[in-house]
């Protein structure tokens, strides 16, 4: 027995060198220390022997039985070790190499529009939306421009197969406004609008304005110079002269365009402004009574201002950009920079 003893000893040593994993470390610890392995058919052997040798035996196939024990749990933990090498050699991760990831952001549009809306809630204002497929009265007849008025010809839009149209400004959001509200109210409307133009760097098929509405008893020009000067003066930071001249929309009597200090020469006269100091920016003025009206207000009792204006306009200005297309281009070496 002890011979058998020493040649598993042996055999078992031998197997353990050729083994490079552990399963196979497993298969081997089954093979020898398993309820059918050798240590057990060892045991199961004694059973004939003498007492004497029983005791002999089993003390040898004890300290067998141990050292596969302790053999294989080495063995297991310089296979574990090794593993954990490799990995480290094939997953290795330099901290010192700069790390260059790209995150998404608002787009400046986005944030305009948001930064506005806040400033007008601020001031007591709220925020209404329009359809973008309006009706062919809300964007012109309502707005007191008939069929056969002119001022339908300086916007001309998109027309739809179902008889409505693209909005060619935010004002059709006035008398939804109207409509919906019981004055005194104050709302604005930014969104979407679009024209049938020719595109170039200042004009686009596709673009954005934010419309504004007052309406309560005793609403005069002054309030209207006033909440467009905040506006002005809140996009550029910076406290900004206004001035009205008198213009022409069916829609408002009288009616006004807003200027701004040019912000690039700030009045002295540039290529922006085209040497006048100004730069024209929105249509705006004391809402026509027909409107009113319209809306069901009554214009005897209630006045109004309104105003819209374009928001590109506004932020190519701030940015000294010289292009509206780079809006939606989608170039990130432009949309990076704001
Ligand atoms: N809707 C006009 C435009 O798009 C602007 C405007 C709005 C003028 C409100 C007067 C009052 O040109």
């Amino acid at each position: 027995m002890k011979k058998r003893i020493e040649e598993l000893r042996s055999e078992f040593h031998k197997r353990l060198e050729e083994i490079s994993d552990k399963r196979a470390l497993n298969d081997l610890r089954v093979a020898y220390l398993g309820k059918k392995g050798e240590v057990s058919a060892l045991l199961k052997g004694m059973k004939d022997l003498s007492n004497e040798a029983k005791k002999e035996a089993g003390a040898i196939i004890n300290t067998l039985k141990k050292d596969v024990e302790s053999a294989i749990k080495s063995y297991f933990i310089t296979l574990e070790q090794e593993e954990l090498y490799e990995r480290l050699q094939k997953e290795w991760y330099d901290i010192t190499w700069p790390e260059k990831t790209s995150v998404g952001s608002i787009h400046l549009l986005e944030t305009a529009m948001r930064n506005l809306e806040r400033l007008f809630t601020s001031m007591g204002f709220d925020v209404l939306n329009g359809p973008e497929m309006e009706d062919e009265e809300y964007n012109f007849t309502l707005l007191n421009i008939p069929d056969d008025h002119p001022a339908r010809d300086t916007q001309d839009t998109f027309w739809l197969s179902n008889g409505k149209l693209l909005r060619t400004h935010t004002s059709p959001v006035q008398l939804r406004g109207m409509l919906e509200h019981k004055p005194p109210f104050k709302f604005v409307a930014p969104g979407r609008t679009y024209r049938n133009e020719a595109i170039d760097a200042t004009h686009e098929h596709s673009f954005h304005q934010l419309e504004g509405m007052v309406v309560d008893k005793n609403i005069t020009v002054a309030n209207l110079i006033f909440t467009l000067k905040q506006i002005i003066s809140y996009i550029f930071e910076n406290d900004v002269e206004v001035r009205l001249r008198p213009s022409y929309f069916p829609f408002v009597e009288p009616g006004f365009e807003m200027d701004f200090q040019c912000q690039i020469c700030h009045g002295k006269g540039c290529k922006v402004c085209k040497k006048t100091g100004w730069v024209e920016y929105l249509g705006c003025g004391m809402i026509h009574p027909n409107v009113l009206r319209n809306g069901g207000i009554d214009p005897d009792v209630y006045s109004g201002f309104a105003f819209g204006g374009g928001v590109e306009r506004l932020i190519m200005m701030k940015y000294s950009i010289d292009d509206i297309r780079h809006f939606t281009a989608g170039d990130i070496r432009f949309l990076s920079q704001f």
